[in-house]
C-alpha cells in the first residue's frame, strides 16, 4: 500500500531531504511549506512529481493547516505519516524578545505540532494507525546563551511528544521526536552568518560535535524514515538523538 506522508517545511533543509527520501520509498508525499517556490523546487527533484502534491501552508495558522489537511484527504483519502518539521530560529535573550517574536516562534515550532496533529488525528484514529514524528533540538535538553523562545519551544516539543505517545499509543499511533545536532541547512547558515563567517563557524560546530563533522539533512531524514517504518514499531514517545554525540559530552572532545 502506498503510504501518504505529510512533511511540513519541506522546501528546505531537513524537511526537503525527508520528503525526497520518502518519495524514493514509493510513498505519496505532501510537500508543504510557507514558501511556494521552495516547495515546488522539492517536488521537481522527485522522480515522479505526479505521485506527490505541493500545498502551501502556514503551519502556525489554524485555518491554513485545516485547508492543507482537507486537500490531502480530498486527493488521497488517508494520512499515514505526519512529520512536524517546519521551524524557525530566533537568537535573542528573553528581555530583547518582543511578545510578537515570542508568539511567532512558539506558534511556528510548537503550536504547529498541535495544529497539524489535531488536524490529522481523526483520520489516523479511524485508520487505527499512524506515525507522527516531531523535530526537537538539543535545546530541548540543554542550551546556549540568548535563544529563549526557541529553547522554550523545543522543550515543549519533547513534552508534547511524550503526551501524544501516552494518549494515542494504544490506539495505533506512534509519536516520537528526533533531536538533530548541528545540521548544515539554511537555518544554521543564517544563524552563523555574522561573526567569524559561515565556513569558520561550521568548522567550529564540527569540532564541538564528538563525531567530528556537521550533520547533513539526509542524516536526519534517514532517522525520520526509520521512525515512520514498521522497523520502529516498538518505539514510542522516544527522543532519538541524531546529534553526532553533542549531548553525550560534558566538554568538547580534546584534539
Ligand atoms: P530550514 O530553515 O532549512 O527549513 C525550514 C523550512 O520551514 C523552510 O522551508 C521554511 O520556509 C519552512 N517554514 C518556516 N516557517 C513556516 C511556517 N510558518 N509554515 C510552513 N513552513 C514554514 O530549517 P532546518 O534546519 O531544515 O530545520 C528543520 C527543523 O529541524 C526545525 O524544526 C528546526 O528547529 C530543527 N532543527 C534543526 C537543526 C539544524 O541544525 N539545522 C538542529 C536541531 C533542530
Amino acid at each position: 500500500m502506498t503510504r501518504v506522508v505529510i512533511v511540513t517545511g519541506a522546501g528546505s533543509g531537513i524537511g526537503q531531504a525527508t520528503a525526497l527520501r520518502f518519495a524514493t520509498q514509493q510513498d505519496a508525499v505532501v510537500i508543504t511549506d510557507i514558501n511556494e517556490s521552495a516547495a515546488r523546487a522539492t517536488l521537481a527533484q522527485t522522480a515522479d512529481p505526479s505521485a506527490h502534491m505541493v500545498h502551501i501552508c502556514d503551519v502556525s495558522n489554524e485555518h491554513s493547516v485545516q485547508m492543507m489537511v482537507a486537500a490531502v484527504l480530498d486527493r488521497y483519502g488517508r494520512v499515514d505519516v505526519l512529520v512536524n518539521n517546519a521551524g524557525i530560529l530566533l537568537s535573542k535573550p528573553l528581555h530583547l524578545t518582543s511578545w510578537v517574536e515570542w508568539q511567532r516562534v512558539l506558534n511556528t515550532n510548537l503550536g504547529s505540532i498541535f495544529l497539524c496533529s489535531a488536524a490529522v488525528l481523526p483520520t489516523m484514529l479511524a485508520q487505527h494507525a499512524g506515525a507522527i514524528i516531531n523535530l526537537a533540538s538539543p535545546h530541548s535538553f540543554a542550551t546556549t546563551s540568548n535563544i529563549a523562545a526557541y529553547a522554550a519551544s523545543k522543550g515543549g516539543v519533547v513534552s508534547l511528544t511524550r503526551q501524544m505517545a501516552m494518549d494515542y499509543g494504544r490506539l495505533g499511533i506512534r509519536t516520537n521526536c528526533v533531536v538533530p545536532g548541528a545540521i548544515d541547512t539554511a537555518m544554521l547558515r543564517s544563524d552563523i552568518a555574522h561573526g567569524d563567517g559561515v565556513e569558520a563557524s561550521l568548522a567550529g560546530w564540527a569540532r564541538v560535535q564528538p563525531i567530528g563533522r556537521v550533520g547533513q539533512p539526509d542524516d536526519i531524514a534517514q532517522v525520520i524514515c526509520w521512525l515512520a517504518s514498521d522497523a520502529a514499531g516498538f518505539v514510542l514517545g522516544a527522543a532519538i538523538h541524531a546529534d553526532g554525540g553533542m549531548l553525550a559530552q560534558l566538554t568538547p572532545p580534546t584534539e
